[in-house]
């Protein structure tokens, strides 16, 4: 991916850059000439198992082929542009979503991104020493930052509210606060033929209780609680689990009623012995409103519209960057499947209204 990405750029004669992180930066004009910064736009390569092909890989496409629009227009930009690939925003390997902005924003440290395990107990530090990375380049990158003057991530719709309004296109204005925790559920190994029931801790009991209390959780309190990934050791057919890990996936409109249903699955699975854990917490976003209503009105008739998917673009508005979104209507809102789709011409619509908004920004001296 990163190697395409790289090979698209040279291609269109961008300049690549990487920060301490790796996520990749290709340029059109000079990020560190003394005009205002630079206008990005991009979103992320990775995927989740049995993901799609659109959530990510339709905004790195789409701003490689809205600059080609903008070229082929007789485009000169005042300000540079920029086209970013964060690296590991899903998360789906070492488990802390957004981790490429989470870094260079400080959010996510480095020693405990070098820490991470994935599900072999292979560390970030020993993955990124394998791929030919040095973990020991591991950091906020205020630099990489300051470019940033304005980002905005067009983005596959990840529900219906594009075929609602029956639009091909719309503005992300906001995202729900969002997060992951890791439940830890204690067992005691034995033997599946010969301990008496009354006689078992069963840690995938616990564990079932734990994806019954997410569920129950998020009606109680109006939000959505997934668990959606399970470990269960030593994962025989006939012996008694020892142990079990869950992760928990919840979002919700607001903070208290996150905070609320996370309580609530605390509270209940305490009664198997379980510990929770906080691995991750994106908090409430709201994108710059300059920027939506600038963009709302360049997009014809675009609906403005909140989103509870986490975005590296919540990651940057959250550390001062303005930014903003463009989702590309899904026909079945399905998303983080291998059903994930997007019909071409809504595409194209979303390349148009991204290298519109694109030439407004880098058009103009602010
Ligand atoms: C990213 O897709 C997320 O919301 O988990
Ligand atoms: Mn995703
Ligand atoms: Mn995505």
């Amino acid at each position: 991916m990163r190697e395409w990405f790289s090979g698209e750029c040279a291609a269109r004669g961008l300049d690549l850059t990487e920060d301490r992180m790796g996520n990749q930066w290709a340029w059109w004009g000079d990020p560190d000439s003394s005009a205002p910064a630079g206008i990005v736009t991009g979103s992320h390569l990775d995927s989740v198992p049995d993901g799609g092909a659109f959530d990510g890989p339709l905004g790195v496409v789409s701003a490689l082929l809205a600059i080609d629009r903008l070229k082929s227009d007789g485009f000169a930009p005042l300000r540079p542009i920029g086209v970013v690939n964060f690296v590991d925003e899903e998360g789906a390997r070492f488990g802390v979503s957004c981790a490429g902005s989470r870094m260079i924003t400080g959010v996510l440290s480095p020693d405990r991104a070098r820490a991470l395990q994935d599900a072999d107990g292979i560390t970030m530090a020993e993955a990124m020493r394998a791929a030919g990375w040095r973990p020991e380049r591991l950091g906020p990158d205020p630099e990489a930052l300051s470019r940033v003057g304005s980002f905005i991530e067009l983005h596959i719709e990840q529900g219906r509210g594009l075929i609602d309004s029956g639009r091909a296109v719309g503005v992300g204005n906001a995202i729900w606060p969002h997060g992951r925790w890791r439940i830890d559920i204690p067992g005691e190994a034995n033997h599946a033929g010969t301990t008496r029931l009354s006689d078992r801790r069963d840690a995938v009991i616990g564990c079932a209780r734990a994806v019954l209390a997410a569920r129950a959780a998020a009606e109680t309190h109006g939000g959505l609680a997934t668990i959606g990934k399970i470990n269960i050791q030593p994962g025989g057919v006939n012996a008694i689990a020892s142990s079990a890990t869950a992760w928990l996936d919840a979002r919700a409109a607001d903070e208290p009623a996150l905070r609320a249903i996370v309580a609530h699955i605390e509270k209940d699975v305490a009664n198997s012995g379980a510990v929770v854990t906080e691995e991750s917490w994106t908090p409430q976003t709201g994108f710059d409103s300059v920027l939506i209503s600038r963009m709302a009105s360049l997009i014809d008739g675009a609906p403005v519209m909140g989103t509870g998917a986490g975005h590296d673009a919540g990651i940057l508005a959250n550390a001062g960057v303005p930014a903003a979104m463009i989702f590309v209507r899904n026909p079945t809102g399905v998303s983080h499947s291998p059903s994930e789709w997007a019909e071409p011409e809504d595409c194209l619509a979303g390349v148009a209204a991204l290298a519109a908004v694109l030439a407004d920004l880098a058009g103009v001296q602010r």
